[in-house]
């Protein structure tokens, strides 16, 4: 990809440019000093925290979020496409031409492919649903869509269709009208034959749910059954212009709404969607069965910065919504979580008790922190000790997210429902937030339930996972001196064994699979790292002196292992030298080790 053509074009269009006039298209600007500030547009903010410098080829930077970069890098996040694909919108602004080898390359054909299969989709869509309302075989599918409450109108809205129970009828259709059969399977409307030759129709006796992009291009399908049959809903499989992990359904037909109300209202289902946004509530998208992404998250706030999630109330349901909130954190959108009572989802809502009590909930909703709280308190036995500790655990992220005023309201309310002191909870903030160990108090009463980690390790493992992240030639340096499976602070243990994992399957490493991957806390400690300035350098420059204490770590708890070892066995009048003996080997190695350290 990087030629000389590629590089001089780069530079031609980063000349070209001016950082001020694309910023301020999105975002007004105001010059102070040297600099221009605003409100960032990648996290909600009232005072402007976030800067441009219009000289050396222009930067800019956001003191709060810590997003910044040059300006392609600016036009990626905002309009949320690739480093590459950014440089190619502003040339494409621009009128500056690509460099003509990438012109005639691959690249003319893969446009021409997309451009293709664009086409088929939109001709599968009007098929399906000229197959539902103008042909016999629509029959079933007009009478469950009918069971449902839905009737012509939104039909005709959402162009739902029907594929006929038959293996050749959309494919026989289509080669008739010249679609190439590779073209089709491309699509994923054909799967070839397991016994060989041919191809047969993937979707069959289902009522089909036309999914569109952002910009209302069809790019596949959701089919339901009409009973209780499995899988209830196939998807059209991922190809080159449907990914699950990026597309919202229904955001193309939301856009305008989502802007007027500032907010968006997430459900899970299709069906939710169609009935919420039919309803006349038009601020509605759905993900596509799969769990909430980065990407997901930015696309939304392209349009409003803040989320309400509507997931179902059901324990998966909650489940999920924990997770979107914690890989939401990372992104500095404003959530709310909109809850539908009595373990319905909001289609079912809606159709038994209205759309007006359905927007009663939307203005309920709760803020993040208080839905939150309220689960952690009410999936752990806040009677015992452990309990409460993991509810703590649980919530201190949020805390450490919320605001000063409203942390301090929190506090005090989990003071209470928790009866802990107020110091304790204070002190596990600092820790999460890795400020330093004068804040901290000793000797609480929650210690044995806290593991113990010096903040110094604490930083050094950050700085150590982020060069890992940056560089995954990196692990095998880290493998060598600590195994994963007993690095000092778990969560890191837990993501670079992750990134080890991709490396091994040669599966490339991206923000939004770590997070899908990831366990929550993990996930949460990896979106720090990720958006973390360290002090004193880069990852890069940082790393050897942080892999050194990590290993130094590493070292001291065996060290601390072998004696407790020895102790035991003395104690027993068993021969506890060989014990000894080891932790004196760990104990010079350590003292070697921290002595270069000072040097
Ligand atoms: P209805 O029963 O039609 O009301 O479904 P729902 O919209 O209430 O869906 P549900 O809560 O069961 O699932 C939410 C979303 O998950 C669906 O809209 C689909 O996107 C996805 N989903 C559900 N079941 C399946 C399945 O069997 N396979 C796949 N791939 N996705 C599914
Ligand atoms: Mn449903």
């Amino acid at each position: 990809m990087r030629d000389a053509a590629w590089d001089a074009f780069v530079t031609r269009v980063r000349d070209a440019s001016d950082i001020l006039r694309v910023v301020s298209s999105y975002v007004p600007l105001k010059r102070k000093g040297s600099r221009y500030w605003a409100c960032c547009p990648f996290h909600n903010e009232k005072t402007p925290s976030f800067s441009v410098t219009p000289d050396k080829g222009g930067l800019f930077y956001c003191f709060g979020c810590h997003a910044g970069g040059d300006i392609f890098k600016f036009i990626s996040l905002i309009e949320n496409v690739t480093y590459g694909e950014a440089i190619k919108l502003q040339a494409e602004k621009l009128g500056i031409p690509l460099p003509d080898e990438r012109r005639s390359s691959a690249e003319l054909a893969r446009d021409q492919k997309i451009a293709d299969m664009r086409k088929v989709m939109g001709m599968a869509r009007d098929f399906f649903h000229s197959c539902l309302v103008n042909t016999p075989y629509g029959k079933p599918g007009l009478e469950y869509f009918a069971g449902r409450g839905i009737g012509k109108d939104i039909i005709d809205d959402f162009s739902l269709g029907f594929a006929p129970d038959s293996f050749d009828k959309l494919r026989n259709a289509f080669l008739k009208r010249g679609v190439p059969e590779k073209l089709l399977l491309e699509c994923g409307l054909v799967k070839q034959r397991k016994s060989g030759a041919g191809t047969y129709d993937t979707f069959r006796g289902r009522v089909m749910i036309p999914i569109a992009d952002e910009r209302g291009r069809f790019v596949g399908f959701g089919g339901r059954v009409m009973d209780d049959s499995v899988p209830k809903y196939l998807n059209s499989p991922e190809t080159m212009i449907f990914n699950k992990r990026k597309l919202l359904f229904g955001l193309d037909r939301a856009k305008k709404a989502i802007r007027d109300e500032g907010y968006v209202i997430l459900v899970e289902g299709y069906m939710d969607a169609i009935s919420v946004a039919s309803a006349g509530v038009r601020n509605v998208v759905a993900s596509l069965g799969t769990s909430f992404t980065i990407e997901h998250a930015r696309l939304i706030m392209r349009y409003a910065p803040e989320i309400y999630f509507c997931y179902d109330s059901d324990e998966a349901g909650q489940k999920a919504t924990i997770r979107a909130l914690s890989i939401i954190r990372a992104t500095g959108a404003k959530v709310k979580v909109l809850i539908v009572p009595d373990g319905k989802d909001p289609d079912e809502f809606i159709r038994k008790h209205g759309v007006d009590a359905f927007r009663e909930l939307a203005k309920r909703a709760l803020p993040v922190a208080d839905y939150q709280i309220k689960y952690a308190l009410a999936h752990n036995d806040i009677r015992t000790m452990d309990g409460k500790s993991n509810a703590l655990h649980a919530i201190v992220p949020v805390l450490a997210a919320a605001q000063t005023v409203e942390r301090m309201e929190l506090v005090q309310e989990l003071k209470r429902t928790l009866a802990i002191d107020e110091g304790i909870i204070t002190q596990e903030i600092s820790r999460y937030k890795g400020e330093p160990a004068e804040n901290i108090q000793q000797g609480a009463p929650m210690r044995q339930a806290v593991r113990r980690i010096d903040d110094a390790v604490m930083r050094a493992g950050r700085v150590v996972v982020r060069q890992a992240w940056e560089d995954t030639g990196t692990l095998a340096d880290i493998e060598a001196r600590v195994p994963l499976d007993d690095f000092p602070v778990a969560l890191h243990g837990e993501i670079l064994k992750y990134l080890a994992k991709c490396e091994r399957d040669g599966v490339p490493i991206s923000e939004s699979g770590a997070f899908e991957a990831l366990s929550e806390d993990a996930a949460s400690e990896l979106s720090r790292i990720l958006s973390e300035t360290f002090a004193g350098g880069t990852a890069a420059d940082l790393y050897d002196e942080c892999a050194q204490k990590i290993y130094i770590s590493y070292l001291k708890i065996r060290l601390e292992g072998h004696r407790i070892k020895a102790d035991e066995l003395q104690r027993a009048g068993e021969d506890f030298i060989g014990e000894l003996e080891e932790s004196n080997k760990i104990q010079k190695k350590i003292n070697e080790l921290e002595r270069n350290e000072q040097q």
